[in-house]
């Protein structure tokens, strides 16, 4: 699988982080496929975050992406480019991103934490076709 789901979440786009965000996916070599500035609705979100419904920090989750536009990209680039994009944001825990990353570099807080990139391939297919069916 060579393509992965990148969304640049409600608070990089309100930081007017997306440009940042962008330029570091491209400059490393991937290649935008589709990207698209948009309200995630509800229905998306739950479907999208379905595996963390009833842990502690879901409701807020679900407020937090449907609160205003996300920047939504489809990236490509080699076989398990979701590997490279992983590493490129960081870890969930802004305590432990190191600066270098996307979460390192601009984040400190764990709901709001700029970006989401697909934790593998099944899930890059999945989610790719959830936000961008028939791509
Ligand atoms: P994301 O990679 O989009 O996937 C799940 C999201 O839940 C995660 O980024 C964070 O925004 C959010 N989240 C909030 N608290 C936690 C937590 N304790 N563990 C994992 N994810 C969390």
């Amino acid at each position: 699988m060579r393509r992965t789901l990148v969304i640049a979440k409600p608070d990089a786009v309100e930081r007017r982080l997306v440009g940042e965000i962008v330029r570091r996916l491209e400059q490393k070599g991937l290649r935008l496929v589709a990207a698209e500035l948009r309200m995630i609705g509800a229905e998306t979100a739950a479907a999208h975050y379905a595996e963390h419904e009833g842990k502690a920090f879901y409701s807020d989750l679900i407020s937090f992406i449907t609160r205003s536009p996300s920047f939504v990209m489809v990236v490509e680039g080699p076989e398990d480019t979701w590997k490279i994009v992983r590493a490129m944001m960081g870890p969930t825990d802004p305590a432990e991103a190191p600066p270098g990353t996307i979460r390192g570099d601009f984040g400190t807080e764990m709901t709001e934490n700029l970006v989401h990139g697909s934790d593998g391939a099944e899930a890059a297919t999945r989610e790719i076709s959830l936000f961008f069916p028939g791509l």
